[in-house]
């Protein structure tokens, strides 16, 4: 017996030396290469299992009042109740939540339609013990009534103050860090949020805000009346219109944070799902986007394959390869990947010990922009909603 703790003990000195030796093999200039400006150390936390993985780096999003300092790597809650399937119980996901701040995670985000509202319940019952030391970012804007989404748009002022005492009372929370509007309501200006924003801000109950998927324009009307900490819309390899319709420059000239959603491209860029994945038809809106279909899914794997391809050399895999390109856009950038798995999270998180120079992104971005995109990102409906 005693041997055997002997030889366990030795087996986890070793991995513990070999992850470190590892680590910094990984990382011949530092972190520096992906975490420039911005990054600082984070103090450790508990780290019950030193060899597990664990963020060091802080990244900063918005400037001046807005400023929001948070993990290099967030953790989107999204899939433990919604949209992403079959999910483990309430009990595995609250353990993984609290991995997940083990493991120095300080942002998760969440939104009252994800669910809806039992995403947010979930959020509050795992993290509210943690406040103050970690932050739940939500959402409003998708109409609720009565538990159910109605498919329109609400951001009239006193509906925003309610969502945002109801959000409130979910997250178990006297303030909320930061709340999203979620897609623009055409009916209400992006002044008045703004300026309604303001108002729950001076009130206490509100510390920073942002928008989802709006258009520079907005951007910058609504950063007039009230600083935006973030903006979150879809980025990752295989959709880069922020790239293209000016978000990100507006994001860097207005000192605006950034935060890609979906950045795994909703799974797909990790290569656990293909053309014979079937979906949960009552929990998965993945079964309703043009890029899902199985067609789609069969001509985008090449997508997949350049990503393992490139990453099989630097022992970096297919999502750790999709997160450190985002990771190294510029160090005002987020992603909030989503995870139901323990070793998911684990290989999210080990993205950040490795450093690639531009000129091996380069080459990465070269070898996807050969490989043309199949199939629409949102269906018609989806689509109207965003870019506003
Ligand atoms: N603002 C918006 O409009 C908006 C829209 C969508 C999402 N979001 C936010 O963004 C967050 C993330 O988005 P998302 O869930 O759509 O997409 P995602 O993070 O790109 O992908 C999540 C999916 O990838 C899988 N996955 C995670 N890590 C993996 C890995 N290392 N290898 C292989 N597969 C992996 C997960 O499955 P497992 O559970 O099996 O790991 C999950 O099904 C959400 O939680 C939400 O907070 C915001």
């Amino acid at each position: 017996m005693e041997e055997m703790n002997k030889k366990n003990l030795s087996r986890r000195g070793f991995l513990k030396t070999a992850a470190l030796a590892g680590a910094a093999l990984a990382m011949p200039g530092g972190l520096d290469n992906v975490f420039a400006a911005g990054t600082k150390q984070q103090p450790e936390t508990s780290g019950k299992d030193t060899d597990a993985a664990h963020i060091t780096g802080h990244r900063v999003l918005g400037t001046g009042e807005a400023v929001f300092e948070v993990s290099a790597l967030g953790f989107g809650v999204m899939g433990m109740t919604y949209n992403r399937s079959q999910h483990p119980d309430k009990k595995q996901c609250i353990r993984l939540l609290h991995e997940a701040v083990d493991r120095g995670v300080t942002l998760f985000d969440t939104a009252i339609i994800y669910g809806p509202l039992n995403n947010e319940e979930l959020a509050g019952e795992a993290l509210s013990e943690f406040k103050g030391k970690i932050n739940v970012t939500t959402k409003f804007g998708h109409e609720v009534i009565n538990g159910k989404g109605t498919g329109r748009q609400d951001s009239r002022p006193q509906t925003i103050r309610r969502y945002c005492e109801e959000s409130l009372r979910r997250l178990r929370l006297d303030s909320l860090p930061m709340f999203y509007q979620h897609r623009a309501d055409p009916n209400v200006s992006a002044e008045e949020v703004a300026s309604t924003i303001a108002d729950l801000m001076k009130e206490g109950k509100v510390q920073r805000w942002g928008m989802c998927e709006v258009s520079p324009e907005t951007i910058r009307k609504a950063h007039a009346v009230c600083p935006l900490t973030a903006i979150q819309s879809e980025y990752h390899l295989m959709h880069r219109l922020v790239e293209d319709n000016g978000v990100l420059d507006t994001c860097r000239e207005l000192g605006i944070g950034f935060v890609p959603y979906s950045p795994i491209n909703r799974g797909f860029l990790g290569g656990c799902i293909n053309e014979y994945t079937v979906f949960d038809s009552n929990n998965d809106n993945r079964q309703t986007l043009p890029r899902f279909q199985p067609e789609a899914m069969r001509a985008n794997m090449r997508i997949v394959n350049a990503l393992q391809a490139f990453g099989r050399t630097r022992g970096m895999t297919s999502a750790q390869v999709a997160l450190g390109w985002l990771l190294q856009k510029a160090p005002w950038i987020v992603p909030i990947p989503g995870t139901t798995k323990l070793s998911h999270l684990e290989e999210n998180l080990r993205t950040l010990e490795f450093a690639l120079s531009p000129e091996e992104w380069k080459e990465l971005e070269v070898a996807v922009a050969t490989i043309p995109v199949v199939g629409d990102r949102y269906n018609a409906e989806q689509q109207r909603q965003v870019g506003r």
